[in-house]
């Protein structure tokens, strides 16, 4: 895990990456490409944007048309993992990919996770798809790659089948879901204020809803305990062109697809 923040300054190149499986995972699907053309070692916390090679954009609307972004759960030798939630015409068409067809890809993008604050234990939670991009950063963390504890993985899903995206995690992370289907009938923010209560040495990594986000921000702002969030907004681009993704933080506006997607929770306004 790199201690810096190198920014992605300049476009990289669209290139094609080419699916080798999209398996249902309860109510996700995880679809995984080999991008031989890419970087090896993207960051945790980093994204793609993603489209399919062909019908993409060839609708009665002409949508998706842009391509969507989407940050990686997993890297195993140039074999790229991304976690779907369906929730409309980009994500419907990735879904359905098969094997052999051609993903086009830009990425990795943007600035990830930085190490846990010294002397304290990693803390991850994850709200619904929230989870995908700390499956990789609790890899790094297990591999050793910041140095200290193995990380604590807290999650939070609407429901059984959502809660099957759990079983991406090497440790065995502690579960909520809104209808007690699995885990604990509570919310993911409960089981983190629970944490904090009785042990506030930790750095909180946190991706999720926008609601789940904010109410990790305030309470990690009220015990003082240093917090990083994967922040989400539309985004066209994906390197800084279009300004369509800009967030308010304590310094001014900033677009999230360069100086994010991964906030310190103190920046935001
Ligand atoms: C940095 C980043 C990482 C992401 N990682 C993942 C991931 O790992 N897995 C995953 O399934 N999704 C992820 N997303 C969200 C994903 O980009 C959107 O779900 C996708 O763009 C929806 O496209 P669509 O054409 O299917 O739906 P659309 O028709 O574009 O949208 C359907 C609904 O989702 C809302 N929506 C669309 N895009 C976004 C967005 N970016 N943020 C908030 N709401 C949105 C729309 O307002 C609408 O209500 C990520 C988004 C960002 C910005
Ligand atoms: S998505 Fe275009 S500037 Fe961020």
């Amino acid at each position: 895990m790199r201690a810096t923040e190198p920014r992605t300054l300049a476009p990289p190149a669209r290139r094609m990456a080419h699916v080798t499986s999209v398996a249902r995972l309860g109510a996700y699907h995880v679809l995984r490409a080999l991008d031989s053309g890419g970087p090896a070692d993207p960051e945790p916390g980093q994204f793609y944007m993603l489209s399919s090679a062909e019908r993409w954009g060839g609708g009665a609307d002409e949508r998706p048309y842009l391509p969507r972004a989407f940050s990686y759960a997993r890297v195993r030798e140039g074999e790229l993992s991304f976690l779907l939630e369906v929730v409309g015409p980009g994500t419907a068409r990735l879904a359905e990919l098969g094997p052999g067809e051609g993903l086009a890809l830009v990425g990795p993008l943007g600035v990830g996770w930085r190490p846990p604050h010294e002397g304290t234990r990693p803390l991850l939670v994850g709200g619904g798809i929230g989870a995908a991009p700390l499956i990789c950063l609790e890899e790094e963390l297990l591999a050793g790659g910041a140095g200290g504890e193995p990380p604590a993985v807290l999650l939070g899903f609407r429901s059984a089948a959502h809660a099957e995206a759990a079983a991406l995690f090497a440790g065995a992370p502690a579960l909520a879901t809104d209808d007690g289907s699995a885990g604990r009938q509570a919310l993911v923010t409960d089981l983190l204020r629970e944490q904090l209560d009785a042990d506030p040495a930790a750095t909180v990594f946190a991706c999720g809803p926008h609601a789940m986000l904010e109410a990790v921000r305030l309470a990690c702002a009220e015990l003082g305990v240093a917090a990083q969030l994967a922040l989400e907004s539309g985004m066209a681009c994906g390197f800084g062109a279009c300004f369509g993704c800009v967030v308010a933080t304590r310094e001014g506006y900033i677009r999230l697809c360069v100086d994010g997607p991964v906030l310190d929770a103190q920046a935001l306004a």
